[in-house]
């Protein structure tokens, strides 16, 4: 009686034994299945996040170009503004003229002062945000290699054991993880509107510099229209 009875839990022993034995290596072989798919996510995560990337930055370069623009637009005009000056030279005595070349020297170096003022404000107003959308793809990058796959292991049981919570936790592993990583368009859009407030206050900048300026030269054309009339 004794000894049927040892045996019989032996077999139930034994039973279980194997039952629990195979649900762990089934968890291991279950992880394996699901490898390719999760390299696919991440693939897939790396690109969307890679592609919004060079898209802020291809934002940002458009912005320099049209800064570039607005500078040697600018400058062009201030430059047409001093040759109409110096084209006095021609015309009016040395002596007059010759009073006019300090003045106009100085305003030329004011301007040059005033573009280096401009563009700094500028530089400085999106630095901030350059670094912030840098901020959140870095961000975004650390989140996807924050999925170590190998993690299902540690926690919650121990696979000798208790394998059943493992292989729970291994059938509802999360694959997808391209949500995971924000909305780029979003940002970018918003990134975008800022580079163009900004560059509305540059253009501002360039405008006060451009009026300023040709009140100098005003100023400089009044004397020289004098100096022309006494010569007749
Ligand atoms: C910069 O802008 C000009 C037009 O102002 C354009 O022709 C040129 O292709 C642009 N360059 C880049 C690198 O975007």
């Amino acid at each position: 009686m004794k000894i049927l009875l040892f045996l019989g839990l032996l077999a139930f022993a034994n039973a279980q034994y194997s039952e629990v034995r195979h649900i762990a290596l089934d968890a291991v072989d279950k992880l394996r299945e699901v490898l390719p798919d999760y390299q696919n996510a991440q693939d897939v995560t790396i690109n969307k996040l890679y592609e919004s990337k060079r898209k802020a930055l291809g934002e940002l370069n458009s912005f320099y170009n049209r800064t570039l623009d607005l500078k040697a637009n600018s400058l062009k005009s201030l430059m047409n503004a001093e040759l109409d000056i110096l084209s006095y030279g021609d015309s009016i005595e040395v002596w007059c003229w010759e009073n006019n070349i300090p003045s106009l020297q100085g305003d030329m170096g004011w301007a040059g002062n005033k573009y280096s003022e401009c563009i700094k404000q500028l530089d400085d107003s999106i630095e901030k945000d350059v670094a912030e959308i840098y901020g959140q793809f870095t961000e975004s990058e650390a989140k996807i290699q924050k999925y170590k796959l190998l993690q299902v292991f540690f926690k919650p049981s121990n696979i000798i054991s208790k394998p059943e919570p493992m292989a729970d936790t291994i059938s509802k592993l999360k694959i997808d993880i391209t949500n995971d990583i924000p909305h780029f368009e979003d940002i970018i859009i918003r990134f975008v509107e800022d580079l163009h407030a900004k560059q509305f206050e540059y253009t501002c900048c360039l405008n006060d510099l451009l009026k300023e300026f040709n009140n100098r030269m005003e100023t400089l054309r009044s004397r020289s229209e004098i100096c022309l009339k006494s010569q007749k």
